[in-house]
């Protein structure tokens, strides 16, 4: 066998985590990781939810977040944005991909995205279970944007929708500001709740189901290939279309299974990726894989959007992954992230009260905490940015807001702010007990 291929398969390895390279001494396997916490026991009571009026919040709470995030003193357990790449790394890998770009740089692109990055981008589906060819695929500007080409494809103002509940703050404003109506199915342990899917589908007959099969944000739930098949099979009996959205894929530290899109006859499924999550949000390079006959389409319009993403920044993640930096990123990015999470884990049995759950995601940066009924959210979140702890408030994750008490808690933050941050948190939750 070739040498290099070996090399490969060791990469391959260590980027899930089952090996780990010491210098000067070879490839070891890894211990696996036991998780002691208790499990998922997130089980809210919840009635689907159609909210009526305007729920116009996520631009305030973007600016807020980056707010926050700039500011030094803060534990920020709202945004969920990776440990970052070395620096110095990035800088050798953007010369390097100018160079390899050569005189392009200076000319505009096609729209579907550069050739050598589409092909790389399939071998990494292709790992996950999803076989696609490159003419598949078009690179958008963020899965943001890829969301955005799929909802105006398919929606009209006043049509229905069907979401999680709760479910990426993101597309319930993107919804609103379309016109669209929202139908919010509820979350179970186990991922969307398919009787009431099916109940609804019948009786709304909507446009589009938006889900978030893996590491879900903002529960951190990732469904299983039986709730997968399952979705599908319902979107297929009222011909729906799926955008299957997937912005945390390959922060798993455990297996999940393949997309929803692998397992899609008929072409119903849109499925969305991106490299915001693994490597930077700034690059602004995600990826979408489109029904055969909607693919033109949502090529056009994007090309009339923004002609295409930036060559400089496809160069960049087209470097990252070539040159191996990548998976050796994610390997490093996996196992910080499995360590907070059990720190976090550890955390909220220590200090938060009993009558709090909490999922156990199996990768990803988020986790999602059940407060008691009944406990006031907002004064806890405030009291909480009082003493520098920001928290996602889990209102705004459910469309019209009409939530159960529940936070969002991103685990990538530093593990030293983690203990005290969950510490804090608890004394203020457990104060109105
Ligand atoms: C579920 C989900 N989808 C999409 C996005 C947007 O990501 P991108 O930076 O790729 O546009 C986010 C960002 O937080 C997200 O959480």
């Amino acid at each position: 066998m070739n040498k290099l291929t070996v090399i490969e398969a060791y990469g391959i390895l260590e980027a899930d985590g089952l090996v780990e390279a010491r210098q000067g001494s070879g490839y070891f396997v890894n211990k696996i990781q036991i998780c002691t916490a208790k499990p998922c026991t997130f089980a809210p009571a919840q009635q689907v939810i159609i909210p009526e009026g305007s729920n116009p919040t996520f631009f305030e709470t973007y600016y807020a977040s980056i707010d926050a995030h700039n500011h030094p003193d803060t534990i920020n357990f709202h945004f969920g944005v990776p440990a970052p790449a070395d620096l110095d790394d990035l800088q050798k890998i953007a010369r390097r991909s100018l160079s390899n770009i050569g005189e392009n740089v200076f000319n505009y692109d096609i729209p579907e995205g550069q050739l050598t990055l589409r092909k790389q981008i399939v071998q990494i589906l292709i790992q996950r279970g999803l076989e696609v060819s490159p003419e598949q695929l078009i690179i958008t500007n963020g899965s943001k944007q890829g969301m955005s080409l799929v909802v105006n494809h398919y929606v009209q103002p006043g049509d229905w929708v069907i979401v999680e509940s709760p479910t990426y703050v993101g597309i319930l404003a993107m919804l609103e500001n379309l016109g669209a109506r929202v139908i919010g199915i509820p979350m179970t342990g186990a991922g969307m709740n398919l009787e009431l899917l099916s109940q609804y589908l019948h009786s709304h007959r909507p446009r589009l189901i938006y889900t978030i099969s893996t590491l879900h944000n903002p529960t951190g739930i990732t469904t299983n290939e039986a709730h997968r098949r399952e979705l599908l099979h319902l979107a297929q009996q009222y011909s729906c279309p799926i955008l299957e959205d997937n912005a945390y894929e390959g922060l798993n530290f455990e297996p999940v299974p393949p997309p929803i899109k692998a397992l899609d006859q008929n072409n119903l499924v849109t499925y969305i990726g991106t490299f915001s999550k693994t490597l930077m949000p700034g690059l602004r390079v995600g990826y979408m894989v489109a029904p055969q006959e909607t693919h033109q389409a949502l090529l056009e319009r994007k090309f009339f959007s923004d002609f295409h993403t930036s060559t400089v920044t496809q160069g960049i993640v087209s470097e990252y992954l070539a040159s191996g930096h990548y998976r050796r990123h994610l390997s490093h990015l996996k196992s910080v992230h499995l360590d907070n999470r059990n720190i976090m884990l550890k955390a909220l049995e220590t200090y938060f009260p009993v009558t709090c759950s909490w999922t156990v995601p199996k990768g990803g940066v988020f986790l999602w905490v059940t407060l008691p009924e009944g406990v006031p959210l907002q004064e806890i979140c405030q009291r909480a940015a009082k003493k520098r702890v920001i928290v996602g408030n889990g209102a705004l994750f459910f469309p019209g807001k009409q939530s159960y008490p529940a936070m969002r808690l991103s685990f990538s933050a530093p593990p030293e702010d983690i203990e005290y941050g969950i510490m804090t948190l608890g004394e203020i939750v457990k104060s109105y007990l």
